[in-house]
């Protein structure tokens, strides 16, 4: 039996959202009745919550460190979360280092139930799109798909050009280039941080860009054959 495992991060912003229920409806329905032999890594953003923390932290002066430290609390309790939601298909431990989710993931393949792996964030000084990236790395993941808040790459900042096209597929260096241009700023446009798009281009690891809700999330986990999203190419 062909083993597949895909890296998927989700969107804080679910967490908050109608669209939750629906989104853990599509994946527990692929896990179950799908392709045997697929693993998800699903990666909670923290969303909401680490905004409203991190803002009161910074009210209270906090530093840098330790406002991170507050996102990635709340990325870990959107995990609890949609661990709930998954009805014992996911593992009911939160790794918290990169060390912790290899081992978790040989847990995971080796038990008849589970079939997927829950985190958060891990580290402060980047977000939980570095995380995925770096687990996809360090597990040598089929796909990393990037579920976010809008749906693509386009070659200039859709919210203010009428004009700007999606593109179907993205070089890593343009991509680059995309985000640091002016027309695109940062905590605005939420792709993907240079940390993220840095492992992604040394390891060429095979990422997706796509909008986080239910049929899009359908079509890349069964692979329906439909483009979906931006493709990250080298
Ligand atoms: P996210 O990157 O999940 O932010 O982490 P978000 O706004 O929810 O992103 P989307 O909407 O899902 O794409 C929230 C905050 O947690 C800290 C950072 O401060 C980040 O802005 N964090 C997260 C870390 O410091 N390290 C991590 O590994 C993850």
């Amino acid at each position: 039996m062909s083993e597949r495992t895909i890296v998927l991060k989700l969107s804080g912003s679910i967490f908050s959202s109608g669209e939750f229920g629906r989104i853990t409806k599509v994946i527990r329905n692929i896990v179950k009745t799908g392709k045997a032999g697929l693993y998800l890594v699903l990666i909670a953003g923290g969303g909401e919550t680490a905004r409203k923390y991190i803002e009161s932290g910074r009210g209270l002066g906090l530093d840098q460190a330790s406002l991170d430290e507050l996102g990635i609390a709340s990325s870990r309790l959107n995990a609890r979360l949609l661990i709930a939601g998954l009805n014992g298909l996911a593992s009911e431990k939160i790794p918290t280092s990169l060390q912790e989710i290899i081992e978790e993931l040989e847990l995971v393949h080796s038990s008849p139930k589970k079939k997927i792996l829950v985190c958060g964030g891990l580290y402060p000084g980047q977000s939980t799109n570095a995380v995925g990236a770096i687990i996809s790395e360090a597990t040598h993941a089929d796909e990393f798909v990037n579920a976010t808040d809008v749906d693509g790459v386009y070659d200039k900042d859709p919210r203010k050009y009428s004009d700007a096209q999606k593109l179907a597929k993205v070089s890593a260096g343009e991509l680059g280039r995309i985000l640091e241009s002016e027309s695109v700023e940062a905590g605005m446009y939420d792709l993907m941080d240079p940390v993220a798009l840095k492992i992604i281009a040394r390891s060429k690891i095979s990422t997706r860009i796509i909008k986080c809700d239910a049929g899009a999330l359908r079509s890349v986990l069964v692979g329906d054959g439909a483009i979906v999203g931006t493709k990250i190419v080298f």
